[in-house]
C-alpha cells in the first residue's frame, strides 16, 4: 500500500512538473541502496523543488520530461552530513581563519556535507552583534547552515540576549569554554550561571572541557623548561586535564539537572567520565572529531615546524590507543556523532607561534574529509554499519539540534540534501586538491575507498564529476528550535527530585 502511494504521489509531481514547472528542478535518483539511521532499502528517491517528494522502489518518470535521472545503481544513497562543528572566518589568536563560509561550504559540499552548524562568538560581550557579524560573514554561503552561540562573559544582558537568540534568533544551544585562559575561558560560577538559563530555554549547553588554569601553568612549565616547539602543545596539556573538566562539567550540569553536549572529545579520559554519566542515566552527548578519532600527537615531534604546527589543535591530538578507543566509542554509542572542528590556518599563519607554540593558532581542517575519512576507517573496516554512518555523520546531529527529519533523513517531505557514495570509488587526499583555501592539510596523503560522487543540496545537485556547481549567497541559515529531544523528561525528573526531599522539620520553638 506504502509502494503505490509512493509512486503515485511521484506521477502526480512529476505531472505537475512537465506542465511548465517554473524552472523547477526534479531529480530521480534510480537503483541505489537508500540509507536511512535505522534501516537501507532498495528504492528510487524522486526530488521535486528542493524537497524528497517520493522514496520506493520503480519510481517512475514520464518519458521526454523535465525530470533529470541519476543512475546510482551500485551505490549508496544517504543523506548529506552535517557537520556540527566548524569554525568559518572566526577571529582567533591573532588571526582569522583562512576558510570562510564560501570556502569552508565549498569544502564541505565537495566531502559531502550539506549543513554545519558555526559558532557564533559575540563582539564587545553583545550576542546580538556577534550574530548581526556572522550573518555577514555568511552572506556568501552556498549551502544550509545554522548557528551555536559562544558565551564569553556574563551578565544581566548576556542572560537576555540568550533568551532572544533563542526565541526569535533560531538558536538552541551555547557554548561555553573551560580553557583558553585570558580570552575566551569562563568561571565555573559562569558555567553554572549558563547551565541554569540553559536549561530554562531549552537550550543545549556545550563545553569545551580543558582545566584552562592548570593548561596555562602547564605551558608556563614547558617554556620554563625550553620547550617552544609544537610538542610543548601537547605537553602542557595532557588528558586528564581534559577529564577533569569533562568530569566538572558533568557535575555541574547534573547539579543543575540540564543535558550537556562535550564538543570534540579527544581523550579516553574525558570518553570514560561521558560513560560512567551515560551509565548513571545522565543526558550527556559526546562528540568527538575526525582528527582525534584517526590521528596521533607523534606529528607535534615533526623537526619540520610546518608540518608539526598544522597539528596544534585544542584538546590535543593524543596517543595513538586515544583515538582506537574513541572510535570504539562511537561504534558502541557511548560517543554520539562526528563533528570536525574544522578551523584551518595556513602555514604563513601557524608559523606565528614559531618561537612559542602558545601563539601558534589553534585548528585543523576537515570539513571536506570527515565523511571520506569515517567511511574509510569506520565503515570499510566493519567498526560500524551503513546505517551507523548515517547516523553518526548526519541523523544523530538532526536529533540533537531538533531538526530530524527535515535533516538527517531520506524521508518523503525532508530537504533533498543527498549524497550518493560508491563504495567501489577511491579517493586521495592532498591540500593541492581540496578545496581549502590552507595549503595544508592534515591527512594529507590519504588514499582510501568510498567516494562521495554526488551531492544535492536542497534539490540542487552542487557536486559531481569532481567538479563544484554552486553560487555564492545561496545558502540558507536552518533555525534551531529549542527543547529537543535530550530536554524530554527534566521537568518530570525535576519534579521526581523535589518530592523526594524530605519536607521541611516542624520545629516547636523560632531559634534564637
Ligand atoms: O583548536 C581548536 N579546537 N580550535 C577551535 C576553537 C575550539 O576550541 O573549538
Ligand atoms: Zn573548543
Ligand atoms: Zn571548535
Ligand atoms: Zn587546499
Amino acid at each position: 500500500l506504502l509502494l503505490a502511494f509512493a509512486v503515485a504521489a511521484h506521477e502526480r509531481c512529476a505531472a505537475q512538473g512537465l506542465g511548465g514547472g517554473g524552472g523547477a528542478t526534479s531529480i530521480l535518483i534510480k537503483g541505489g541502496t537508500v540509507v536511512n539511521a535505522d534501516r537501507e532499502e532498495e528504492a528510487d528517491v524522486y526530488i521535486k523543488d528542493g524537497i524528497i517528494d517520493a522514496v520506493g522502489p520503480n519510481i517512475k518518470v514520464v518519458p521526454g520530461g523535465k525530470v533529470r535521472v541519476i543512475n546510482a545503481t551500485g551505490k549508496y544513497v544517504m543523506p548529506g552530513g552535517i557537520d556540527p562543528h566548524t569554525h568559518f572566518a572566526f577571529e582567533f589568536m591573532g588571526t582569522v581563519t583562512i576558510d570562510d563560509f564560501y570556502s569552508g561550504q565549498a569544502a564541505a559540499l565537495a566531502g559531502g556535507t550539506t549543513m554545519h552548524i558555526d559558532f557564533v562568538i559575540p563582539v564587545n560581550g553583545s550576542l546580538a552583534a556577534g550574530l548581526e557579524s556572522y550573518k555577514k560573514k555568511a552572506a556568501n554561503a552556498v549551502m544550509d547552515y545554522g548557528f551555536h552561540v559562544a558565551i564569553t562573559s556574563w551578565n544581566d544582558q548576556v542572560a537576555r540576549e540568550m533568551e532572544v537568540m533563542v526565541k526569535k534568533n533560531g538558536i538552541n544551544s551555547f557554548k561555553f569554554f573551560m580553557a583558553y585562559k585570558g580570552s575566551l575561558m569562563l568561571t565555573d560560577d559562569i558555567l553554572l550561571q549558563g547551565l541554569k538559563k540553559c536549561k530554562s530555554l531549552g537550550a543545549l549547553a556545550m563545553v569545551h572541557a580543558e582545566n584552562g588554569d592548570a593548561v596555562a601553568e602547564g605551558q608556563q612549565r614547558m617554556i620554563d623548561f625550553g620547550i617552544t616547539g609544537p610538542e610543548g602543545h601537547a605537553l602542557s596539556r595532557p588528558p586528564y586535564l581534559e577529564g577533569e573538566a569533562t568530569s566538572r562539567a558533568i557535575r555541574l550540569a547534573k547539579f543543575i539537572n540540564t543535558p550537556l553536549y562535550i564538543v570534540h572529545v579527544m581523550s579516553i579520559d574525558a570518553m570514560e567520565e561521558i560513560a560512567k554519566a551515560k551509565r548513571e542515566g545522565q543526558r550527556v552527548i559526546g562528540e568527538p572529531v575526525v582528527s582525534g578519532l584517526v590521528l596521533n600527537e607523534s606529528w607535534l615531534w615533526d623537526p619540520d615546524f610546518t608540518v608539526a604546527s598544522k597539528y596544534v589543535m585544542s584538546p590535543p591530538i593524543r596517543e595513538a590507543g586515544h583515538g582506537k578507543a574513541l572510535q570504539a566509542a562511537l561504534s558502541s554509542g557511548i560517543l554520539q556523532l562526528v563533528g570536525t572542528d574544522h578551523c584551518a590556518f595556513n602555514s604563513t599563519q601557524k608559523a606565528l607561534g614559531c618561537n612559542d607554540f602558545r601563539k601558534i593558532p589553534n585548528g585543523v581542517n576537515g570539513v571536506e574529509e570527515r565523511m571520506h575519512i569515517i567511511w574509510d576507517s569506520m565503515v570499510e573496516t566493519g567498526k560500524i554499519s551503513v546505517t551507523d554512518y548515517v547516523k553518526v555523520t548526519s541523523t544523530e546531529g538532526a536529533k540533537i539540534f531538533n531538526i530530524y527529519p527535515q535533516k538527517g533523513a531520506i524521508l518523503e517531505g525532508s530537504d533533498a540534501d543527498i549524497i550518493i557514495l560508491n563504495p567501489k570509488g577511491r579517493f586521495a587526499i592532498s591540500a593541492s586538491t581540496d578545496h581549502s583555501r590552507s595549503n595544508t592539510n592534515v591527512y594529507e596523503g590519504w588514499k582510501g575507498k568510498g567516494l562521495v560522487e554526488v551531492t544535492i543540496s536542497r534539490g540542487r545537485v552542487v557536486w559531481e564529476d569532481g567538479k563544484l556547481n554552486i553560487t555564492p549567497g545561496t545558502g540558507r541559515y536552518v533555525k534551531l528550535p529549542p527543547f529537543g529531544y535530550v530536554f524530554d523528561g527534566i521537568e518530570k525528573s525535576d519534579a521526581a527530585y523535589k518530592a523526594s526531599l524530605r519536607a521541611p522539620v516542624q520545629r516547636g520553638k523560632v531559634c534564637g
